[in-house]
């Protein structure tokens, strides 16, 4: 019952949302990816520094800080949760083209520790290298031994098991492709999120949003299904999945935060400023979505990203 009051909230309330500020890194601080911690803080990654801070906007004015920076590389991609305050991230190279640089990529662990330890040093490990991929972009845990990786150059998914540490290309579909004739971007399969069964994928340079049904070991399990596609949802990057299945997604270049149906209808929640150059949604607790921002317009660093809130519900059903 609980469940579907917070479904109906989340569908009226689609379009009554407000936004906030709740943190604005110095420019230019490329935000790129987000997890939400169990106790509410935030592990944000970086582009063009090979950075992870921790934003706490559970409190105001928020605060953030530099959890670690990683050696021979200046960005961080993907994170994902692999075990109770445990993340791995997506670490690697990219140049000034926005082009991966070959064999630069491996996947790190970020071990916070299972009790409270406010104080102590994070443990940073490295898992693997992920030479033979090329750009790893979003990534999610299907569980604590299987974690599914985008290459959004190669243009599939490529399965990771944390205990042999052995990769392959798992997911392969059209829909995952990468183009590189695509006008803007030839980034593929891009954002990566697990729900209820489905693994959810965008692909930026085909702007659409596709799932796919997947095994706990990552195979799929049924077919690939495209739910939204094409101008209205322009260059699609990292989203997030409410409990119905329905997705808040950016698009960095369209500067828009959109409620994307499974049916398909598109509804444009924010546009312009603060979600301009939005890279990533996530849901926090209590009705609130996070979108984290690149502080770009039209490629160029205007301002540094920022930590946006978006409240769900106006307080309905909370
Ligand atoms: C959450 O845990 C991290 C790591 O222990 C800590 O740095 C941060 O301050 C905590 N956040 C909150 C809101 O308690
Ligand atoms: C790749 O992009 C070009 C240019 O937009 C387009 O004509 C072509 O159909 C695309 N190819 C695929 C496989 O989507």
């Amino acid at each position: 019952m609980k469940l579907l009051l917070l479904f109906a909230s989340l569908l009226v309330s689609a379009t009554a949302v407000t936004l906030r500020t709740v943190y604005e890194f110095p420019n230019p601080t490329w935000l790129e990816n987000v997890a939400v911690m169990r106790n509410g803080s935030l592990l944000v990654t970086v582009i063009g520094r090979p950075e992870v801070h921790i934003v706490n906007p559970t409190i105001s004015p928020a605060t953030a800080s530099l959890v670690t920076s990683f050696p021979n590389a200046n960005a961080v991609l993907g994170i994902t949760e692999i075990a109770p305050n445990t993340f791995a991230v997506a670490v690697g190279s990219t140049t000034p083209q926005n082009t991966p640089v070959a064999g630069s990529f491996s996947l790190w662990s970020l071990d916070f520790g299972a009790g409270p330890r406010p104080n102590a040093a994070v443990k940073v490990t490295k898992i693997t290298g992920l030479e033979r991929m090329q750009l790893v972009n979003g990534i999610v845990a299907l569980n604590p031994r299987t974690v599914l990786l985008a290459d959004s150059f190669a243009g599939n998914i490529v399965r990771l098991d944390l205990f042999t540490k052995k990769y392959e290309v798992g997911l392969q579909d059209a829909s995952l492709a990468s183009n590189f004739s695509a006008p803007i971007l030839p980034l593929g399969v891009n954002g990566l999120r697990v729900h209820k069964g489905y693994l959810y994928y965008s692909n930026s340079a085909q702007s659409l949003l596709g799932r796919v049904p997947v095994s706990m070991n990552g195979r799929a399990v049924g077919a690939f299904s495209v739910f939204a596609a094409g101008g209205s949802i322009m260059l699609p990057d990292d989203f997030a999945v409410v409990p119905n299945g329905d997705v808040y997604l950016t698009s960095p270049s369209a500067d828009t935060l959109q409620y994307v149906r499974l049916d398909g209808r598109i509804e444009t929640i924010a546009k312009g400023e603060p979600v301009s150059g939005g890279t990533v949604a996530i849901l926090g607790k209590k009705n609130v979505l996070y979108v984290c921002t690149s502080g770009l317009e039209g490629g160029v660093p205007t301002r540094g990203g920022r930590v946006i809130e978006v409240s769900l519900s106006g307080g309905v059903g909370i």
